[in-house]
């Protein structure tokens, strides 16, 4: 199993997003889109609370685990109490939880969660979302393995993305040490990844851009979305 944490990357890493998979065939999807050339796959977990919207529990996480056993799985918790459920998924083949910072009330609380994901062998991440002052994040960012910057309100796949996010990442990855991920999830395609990687993003969530295309371009997607063009 590649840990997109162990060493800093030689390139992009691209994150396909199983919310907009075909669910009656999720396990062919999740393996087709690792054999095009997915470096980790990324679960949204969606309470109907924090977002208006449900979307899957700790059990289709086993399956995916059970389909793709060397996959570093990725899972972004959408909920208000991430305490009650980041057990579960790490239960479940998670290798990263991350949570959000708009759930915990003051930088000591989620410092104290990224500790108890740890202690059970998982990677923690920290999620802020597009209206959130980044000052939020100040005084966590070194116990978090992963930050996660989200480019869309979350809740939904297929949104436009919100370019605003990209001043956020430069000063995020101006702050992280060489094995920290900053990753960018939402909205993400062929005409967004580039800024998103001149802004300082190593990782890519795309959920709508591989998954609602047809699978032979899969390979060839991927491919562009982590292309560097230097002009
Ligand atoms: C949004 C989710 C995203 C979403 C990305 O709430 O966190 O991961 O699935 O989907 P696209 O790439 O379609 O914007
Ligand atoms: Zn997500």
């Amino acid at each position: 199993m590649i840990d997109p944490c162990d060493h800093p990357p030689k390139r992009p890493l691209i994150a396909p997003s199983i919310l907009a998979a075909d669910f009656a065939n999720l396990g062919d999807d999740c393996r087709a889109a690792m054999d095009a050339g997915a470096d980790l796959l990324h679960i949204d977990i969606m309470d109907g609370h924090f977002v208006p919207n449900l979307s899957m529990g700790p059990a289709i996480c086993a399956s995916v685990r059970k389909a793709c056993p060397d996959t570093f799985l990725d899972v972004h918790l959408m909920v208000t109490d991430p305490w009650a459920y980041f057990r579960p998924f790490i239960d479940s083949g998670a290798n990263l939880v991350s949570f959000h910072i708009e759930v915990c009330e003051s930088a000591q609380h989620a410092i104290e969660l990224a500790g108890q994901i740890r202690e059970l062998g998982c990677r923690p991440g920290i999620v802020i979302n597009p209206p959130t002052d980044v000052r939020a994040l100040m005084g966590t960012l070194d116990a978090f393995d992963l930050i996660l910057v989200m480019s869309v309100n979350p809740g939904f796949g297929g949104q436009a993305f919100i370019p605003e996010v990209l001043e956020k990442g430069k000063w995020i990855r101006s702050q992280l040490a060489e094995h920290q991920r900053l990753e960018i999830d939402g909205g993400i395609n062929l005409s967004t990844s580039q800024s998103a990687i001149k802004s300082g993003f190593d990782t890519l969530v795309a959920g709508s851009a591989i998954f609602n295309k047809p699978r032979i371009e899969w390979c060839s997607i991927i491919e562009q979305l982590r292309e560097t063009q230097v002009c």
